[in-house]
């Protein structure tokens, strides 16, 4: 949506490579020029699950113009427990030239309300409210946001439930060559180069069985792999139960 937006707003829209599937500083320097005015960054990106850890985020931000803002997309930091690991908001709460973004849509379970957050400087904030439309978020959306931030329960309950299903879940699909990214946000993206069935073949698989993964082609243009997200344990359970019945055909 950043590639939509800042193209409806005539900007002319840079991608830096990745390494390895993750981003990489040096490329996103690469492409910096005296043009340049905004660096977006998911971290945990999607659907790569890959992160910058503290020090490369601050590095990043170092190596950056001033003048230049970076924007942090924390869509998925509450369910971060790697301890290389810290939020746009935690390292950057003080920066002016850091706008940080939040959503309802993730830990919170409110995608469909379409509600979230912005952090920034009073500056930044002041812009925005000079071309945000007046009812842009609705009152529903806005009562239920606040009630899920008192829902503290949930969200730890949901925090567990995630690195035990989504550890349980790449260590199964191990054993049949589906390997996947190191466990970090609620997905994980699946790599079919070792195993004896390509993405594709296990996408239509799963589907005939009522469960849809993220296929990465269309869109992110990302050959022979798949995301799955981490569901509930009922989910999950079904997931495992229908990968034996493909493998073991
Ligand atoms: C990195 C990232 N940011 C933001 C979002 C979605 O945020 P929202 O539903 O608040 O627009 C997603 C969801 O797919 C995402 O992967």
């Amino acid at each position: 949506m950043y590639r939509i937006y800042s193209k409806i707003v005539g900007a002319k829209v840079v991608f830096a490579r990745e390494k390895k599937f993750k981003v990489s500083i040096s490329e996103i320097l690469k492409k910096v020029t005296r043009k340049t005015k905004i660096v977006f960054l998911a971290n945990p990106n999607n659907p790569t699950g890959t992160y910058l850890n503290k020090f490369e985020l601050v590095q990043l931000r170092r190596k950056l113009r001033k003048n230049i803002l970076l924007v942090v997309d924390d869509a998925y930091a509450e369910y971060m427990r790697n301890s290389d690991y810290k939020s746009g908001l935690d390292l950057f709460k003080n920066k002016q030239n850091v706008f940080i973004l939040r959503t309802f849509s993730k830990i919170y379970g409110l995608a469909s309300l379409r509600i979230g957050w912005g952090y920034g400087q009073k500056k930044i904030i002041d812009a925005l409210n000079i071309i945000k439309p007046p009812f842009n978020v609705n009152e529903v959306a806005q009562k239920a946001a606040l009630e899920s931030l008192k829902d503290i329960k949930f969200i730890s309950c949901s925090i567990k439930h995630n690195i035990i299903y989504a550890t349980k879940l790449k260590k199964f699909l191990d054993k049949y060559n589906i390997n996947s990214n190191e466990v970090s946000a609620n997905f994980l993206l699946l790599d079919f180069a070792k195993c004896k069935f390509k993405a594709k073949y296990f996408y239509k698989k799963l589907k005939t069985k009522g469960i849809i993964l993220r296929s990465t082609e269309d869109g992110y243009k990302i050959k022979n792999m798949l995301r799955l997200t981490i569901g509930s344990k009922t989910d999950c359970l079904k997931f495992i139960r229908v990968v034996e019945s493909i493998f073991n055909k």
